[in-house]
């Protein structure tokens, strides 16, 4: 699947994996996009905080997922650019067979999925699918070539709908997914909240330079689970969903939050 052809790569239009790899430190962005999280880090610098958090959070569901919960197969949509502790160096760490199936819809990941989101064992599988998820059928009729369906899927979509205004959308592209998968799969996402004036003046500034992104309220996360039991602590700040280390002190505020539900 990583032969496809990489469509054309525009510097010049801002995009959102770029702008969060800009945030998380890496190397594979643009001028354009660097101006749009610099305003935004401009009126909310905990942005950069809430980018290695979700992605702490990111590490710590995988790892759950593949220990814990059992789980060989994963699809994860709206992958972001290669970063370290990528979703199958986390699954196949704990299950060497683990199956990853990444999907985007950006043509910088495309590209750097040739050379970067390869299996780190041999029983492992990791593929990558260029699909948009507004046509989640299509990406499970191409997972299906690479995953057992009739066995349990981890789904995850970790913060990737804020690029879909309207909230009932997303609801419906994470069902289309979730009803896809049997009996026992899991659905792990995260997103950004509207729950500081800071962060809603960070969201501003980014819809103001023309790359939107929808902040949800803490109900609206816990409804997309809607049909799974939330496995403990439920929707929380990622920095509070089963933390590796013992907190001391106040816990800090973070506007993304987070969840792992079971299909039943
Ligand atoms: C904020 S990044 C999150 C990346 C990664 N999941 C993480 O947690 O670090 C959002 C990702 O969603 C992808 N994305 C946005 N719209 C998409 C769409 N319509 N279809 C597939 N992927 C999309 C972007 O290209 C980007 O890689």
């Amino acid at each position: 699947m990583t032969d496809q052809p990489v469509p054309d790569i525009r510097p010049d239009v801002p995009h959102g994996a770029r702008i969060w790899n800009y945030w998380l430190g890496g190397k594979d962005n643009y001028a354009a996009d660097r101006e749009i999280a610099d305003a935004v880090s401009a009126v909310f610098p905990e942005i950069v905080d809430m980018a290695f958090k979700s992605r702490q959070f990111l590490t710590r569901a995988v790892r759950f997922l593949a220990g814990e919960a059992g789980i060989r197969q994963f699809l994860d949509i709206g992958t972001g650019l290669p970063t370290m502790q990528n979703t199958h160096e986390v699954a196949q760490s704990v299950t060497p067979e683990a199956k990853i199936v990444y999907v985007d819809n950006d043509p910088l990941v495309l590209a750097h999925a040739r050379a970067l989101l390869v299996n780190t064992t041999p029983e492992g599988v990791t593929e990558y699918i260029n699909a948009d998820y507004h046509q989640p059928e299509r990406i499970v009729e191409q997972a299906r070539e690479i995953l057992d369906f009739s066995q349990p899927i981890a789904v995850l979509f970790m913060g990737v709908f804020g690029y879909v205004p309207d909230y009932d959308e997303a609801r419906s592209i994470i069902s289309r997914v979730v009803d896809a998968v049997p009996s026992g799969s899991y659905l792990a996402l995260w997103d950004g909240t509207s729950t500081s004036e800071a962060v809603v003046r960070g969201a501003q500034a980014q819809g103001e330079l023309g790359s939107p992104y929808a902040l949800r309220t803490v109900d609206e996360i816990r409804g997309w689970f809607a049909g799974t039991e939330l496995v403990e602590p439920g929707v929380v700040p990622v920095t509070l969903w089963r933390p590796a280390d013992v907190e001391v002190g106040q816990a800090e505020h973070i506007d993304a939050y987070c969840g792992v539900g079971r299909k039943p």
